[in-house]
């Protein structure tokens, strides 16, 4: 099986995406983690090309132990330098020089004619092999090079001592048996020589697909960014080729070392770090690229997961397949569901609540395990009521303290109590709290006005937890303090019931 090299470039080439600069600690962050990931190269940034990146380059150099840290530099003497004194301190370090050799770009954007290009590119990859063993050499926009330049360029930074040759499709123009047919040809001609690279941007969202078919061409590294970012549409994803390479192993012959069970850590990391959001339906990283709702599907996988699933969660580090329920949902995900909250309930309980849940979802574009949980424990506490309102008060000032007076009755006897608190709410839901003995938390609580004007009627919900359970509770009263105390009972009173 043919090991392929992981080279990141998220510090990079993902830093060039729009929005997405990160500083130096957060970079280090980054890097730490791409360690953990096991990549073999970090190309850490362009250090010529502020002073900020310069230091993020040496402070990863100097502390990011495990892979080899790369920094980009033109093919220029100045920018080999500085790349140089970047990663000089690192155990194992590389110079990545690159110089266009399309004629668009020699043409209108350097002025310089093929051979002053190729002899650039031989005389700095030399002064770069003077300075660091491993160097590798990007043909800028080489997918719209002539092929037979490229081959040349190629054979001569080889000769120069370039142990790498990264073929950039610079503007994602390339596609998937062109480009495979382009590192065939490379591959061909170098043989062994070099490790042949890829760099495939994503402008007509063939990155990956280019990437792989250079893989089955002969590539041995694969350049790439968490999530995708970069320049433009991005650059190829390292979690959808790693995964590719993974999950069809028995296709491509050929795999990494990447140990992906910390892909979504590292996922996260950068989304956090960058702002970049991932789009939810996202191969491998997206929120829904393990999340089921189809009857059809939920019912397949849970007799068995092959049946709709071509990799494990766990192997990307999630916990589980999560089975979203929804209106396409059936009865074998809903009684699953039920189960894994802890109701046992019998078949006719369950056929009612289904038929809730059914009717709630064409309603609500997401059900929660919240919404089940109040739809169950509506039709377990039906008509059950331990706990009810008999009065209340609150008083309360700028200056003083809000204390409330409340009187419940719980069974056959009547119970009152005073409180002070924050506030009137807090001081009443106290007063409650004494009066049950309630050991539940409140994990949120929402004020709706259900009429319009100042005598608007409010209703009150609360959720509350108690040994891992949810239940809602809501109110209404023109008084909001009414509506929360009455919410607050409500809850508590399907609380209850469960208990009973
Ligand atoms: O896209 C590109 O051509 C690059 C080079 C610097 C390798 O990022
Ligand atoms: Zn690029």
């Amino acid at each position: 099986m043919r090991k392929i090299k992981i080279f990141d470039t998220t510090l990079r080439d993902g830093e060039q995406s729009p929005g997405a600069s990160m500083n130096v600690d957060e970079k280090i962050q980054v890097a730490k983690q791409l360690v953990k990931l096991g990549v073999d190269i970090i190309e850490a940034g362009f250090p010529i090309a502020s002073p900020g990146d310069f230091d993020a380059v040496k402070r990863i150099a100097n502390e990011i132990r495990g892979a080899t840290i790369a920094g980009l530099a033109r093919a220029k003497e100045e920018d080999i330098k500085r790349a140089w004194e970047a990663v000089k301190d690192a155990p194992q370090k590389r110079i990545h020089t690159f110089h266009s050799t399309s004629d668009i770009h020699l043409k209108y954007q350097f002025r310089v004619s093929r051979e002053e290009a190729l002899k650039r590119s031989v005389e700095m990859v030399k002064l770069a092999r003077s300075l660091v063993e491993d160097v590798e050499f990007s043909p800028m926009d080489a997918t719209r090079t002539d092929t037979r330049y490229l081959l040349e360029v190629v054979e001569a930074v080889i000769e120069a001592g370039a142990g790498t040759v990264n073929i950039p499709d610079t503007v994602g123009y390339t596609t998937p048996s062109e480009f495979g047919a382009l590192i065939r040809a490379i591959k061909e001609k170098i043989g062994d020589r070099a490790v042949i690279s890829v760099h495939c941007h994503d402008d007509l969202g063939l990155s990956v697909a280019n990437s792989l078919s250079a893989v089955l061409n002969g590539a041995g590294q694969v350049e790439c960014t968490v999530n995708g970012i970069g320049e433009r549409a991005g650059n190829c994803s390292m979690e959808e080729v790693v995964m590719a390479l993974k999950t069809r192993r028995d296709f491509f012959d050929a795999d990494t070392d990447i140990n992906t069970k910390e892909i979504i850590r590292t996922s996260r990391l950068v989304t956090r770090i960058t702002g970049i959001p991932v789009q939810p339906n996202k191969a491998i990283v997206g929120a829904n690229a393990f999340a089921h709702e189809s009857g059809i599907h939920q019912d397949g996988l849970l007799k068995e997961k092959m049946t709709y699933e071509i990799m494990r969660p766990e192997d990307i580090g999630l916990q589980q397949t999560e089975l979203v329920l929804g209106k396409h949902s059936g009865r074998h995900a809903f009684k699953t569901r039920l189960k894994e909250l802890g109701y046992e309930l019998s078949p006719n309980e369950i056929e009612t609540a289904f038929m809730k849940f059914k009717h709630l979802s064409d309603q609500k574009k997401y059900i929660f395990d919240e919404d089940i949980e109040t739809l169950v424990s509506e039709e377990v506490s039906k008509g059950y009521e331990l706990y009810s309102l008999i009065d209340m008060s609150t008083s309360g000032g700028i200056d003083q303290k809000p204390v409330a007076a409340v009187k419940i009755k719980i069974g056959d006897e009547i119970f009152d109590r005073m409180e002070r608190g924050d506030g009137p709410v807090d001081a009443t839901y106290r007063a409650i709290a004494a009066l049950t003995d309630t050991k539940s938390n409140l994990l949120k609580f929402e004020v709706k006005s259900i009429t319009g004007g100042t005598d608007a009627l409010g209703e009150v919900l609360v959720t509350l937890e108690e040994n891992g359970r949810t239940v809602r509770g809501h109110g209404a009263d023109t008084n909001i303090i009414i509506a929360a105390a009455k919410a607050y009972l409500n809850a508590l009173n399907k609380l209850a019931a469960r208990k009973k």
